[in-house]
């Protein structure tokens, strides 16, 4: 039998330990049977209060800000120096997997526990930010966006599909939704932004490879789509004169698949589709869709989006009913800064490993960082296939261990 060397038995306990510390977070649930934790439920509540604490005893100056973020401050930086920010997100999708957004946050913490004497020569804050997904209000980045200055003040007055206003919201839970923007950085204050996240895809898993670098992250373009008809007998109105609101609607999501199609590297989804206060026996006067298209090329989605909305436009035309488009998004392409690729290129080489880079198709909390500070993203392998905003999401206690590896000895090796 081949006994592991040491520093393999550290990596593979390290990583068994950020595996459990997930494992714990998903205990809370807005849903039994299925992990859903949106921006403020409860569920959300109870893990950002499990994560101060867990920060506060690695040895982090720890508290929740307004916007529900928990920030962890290394103590000891030396006066005057510029803050690295490592985040990433705890809130998840519905029935979500384990790691999406925590294994960043862990793997952080795993490294700065790990780092609590060290002395860096410049400040460092792990940041678990309250909101990536827009599940709840249909905006994403709320958590690190407000980090980094981004949110327009009106996004208080969105409302959930419950119709609870964001900053009801956060009163209700105590926080001051008024002291948002001031927990906004100083992108002069800020040295750059490090995310550690699980790929959410097969490239790192077929290439056999724990690590990767990611080059950039495609961009996305959001927008809520209705569809209106006329109500009807479902019995009486016969089939050439009816105004049905959801054979338009699902014409026009067939159409966003055949679009997508058509481009290499182009993603087109709808997500959300639905029929408010639908009956069987109603033809349906009103269908709700979303639509979300992505490239690593923005020219690339947003002539797709152009098309999508002219055919969706002509296919409500031909039907006799109406349409109307809200947009919710449109994030641009973000590069990662060279600088940081180098960096964790570099501690992957010292590991051993060889050094693959990749461009992620999903979005991060990154994304908010554009163009306030350099940010760098260390992709880490996902099991099964690459699944991921599925219960059958998975990492490796042995990735998960090299990741927080690579991560801190980036920041060993990181000057101000
Ligand atoms: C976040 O997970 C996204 O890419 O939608
Ligand atoms: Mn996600
Ligand atoms: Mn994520």
């Amino acid at each position: 039998m081949s006994r592991s060397s040491p520093a393999v038995a550290d990596r593979l306990e390290l990583g068994r330990h950020i595996l459990d510390l997930a494992d714990d977070l998903a205990r809370w649930s807005e849903q039994s049977g299925a992990l859903t934790c949106t921006f403020f439920s409860a569920a959300h509540r109870a893990v950002a209060n499990q994560l101060r604490e867990w920060f506060a005893a690695a040895g982090l100056n720890a508290g929740i800000d307004a916007a529900g973020n928990v920030v962890g401050r290394l103590p000891g930086a030396p006066p005057g120096t510029k803050t690295l920010i490592i985040g990433s997100h705890y809130d998840t999708v519905r029935n979500a997997g384990k790691y999406d957004g925590r294994l960043g946050i862990l793997c952080g913490l795993a490294a700065l526990e790990s780092l609590r004497d060290a002395r860096l020569p410049f400040a460092v804050e792990l940041i678990a930010f309250s909101e990536e997904e827009g599940v709840r209000f249909g905006t994403p980045y709320l958590g690190s966006g407000a980090i980094a200055g981004r949110l327009d003040p009106s996004i208080m007055d969105t409302r959930d599909l419950d119709g609870f206003r964001l900053g009801d919201v956060i009163a209700a839970a105590g926080y001051d939704p008024g002291r948002v923007p001031a927990i906004a950085r100083r992108p002069e204050d800020v040295l750059a932004y490090l995310e550690v996240h699980i790929e959410q895809g097969p490239v790192l898993l077929n290439g056999d490879l724990p690590v990767g670098v990611v080059t950039a992250i495609a961009g996305s373009i959001r927008h809520a789509l209705t569809v209106e008809g006329v109500a009807g007998h479902a019995g009486t109105v016969p089939m050439d004169a009816r105004h049905d609101a959801l054979l338009a609607a699902a014409e026009i999501a067939l159409f966003v698949e055949r679009r997508a199609w058509a481009e290499p590297g182009l993603v087109g989804t709808v997500g959300r589709f639905g029929v408010p206060d639908g009956a069987i026996n109603v033809i349906p006067e009103r269908c709700e869709l979303t639509l979300d298209v992505r490239s690593q090329d923005d020219g690339t989605a947003e002539r797709a989006v152009a098309d999508i909305l002219a055919e969706s436009e002509a296919i409500c035309k031909r039907r006799g009913v109406r349409l109307s488009a809200r947009e919710l998004l449109r994030a641009k392409a973000v590069p990662c800064a060279p600088h940081l690729q180098e960096m964790f290129a570099g501690s992957i080489a010292r590991a051993g490993l060889p050094v693959k880079r990749l461009a992620s198709g999903a979005g991060h909390d990154a994304v908010a960082f554009d163009g306030f500070t350099d940010i760098g993203v260390l992709f880490v392998r996902c099991g099964n296939g690459g699944i991921s905003h599925n219960p059958l999401e998975m990492v490796t206690a042995e990735d998960a261990g090299v990741a927080a590896q690579i991560l801190r000895d980036t920041l060993v090796h990181m000057t101000d």
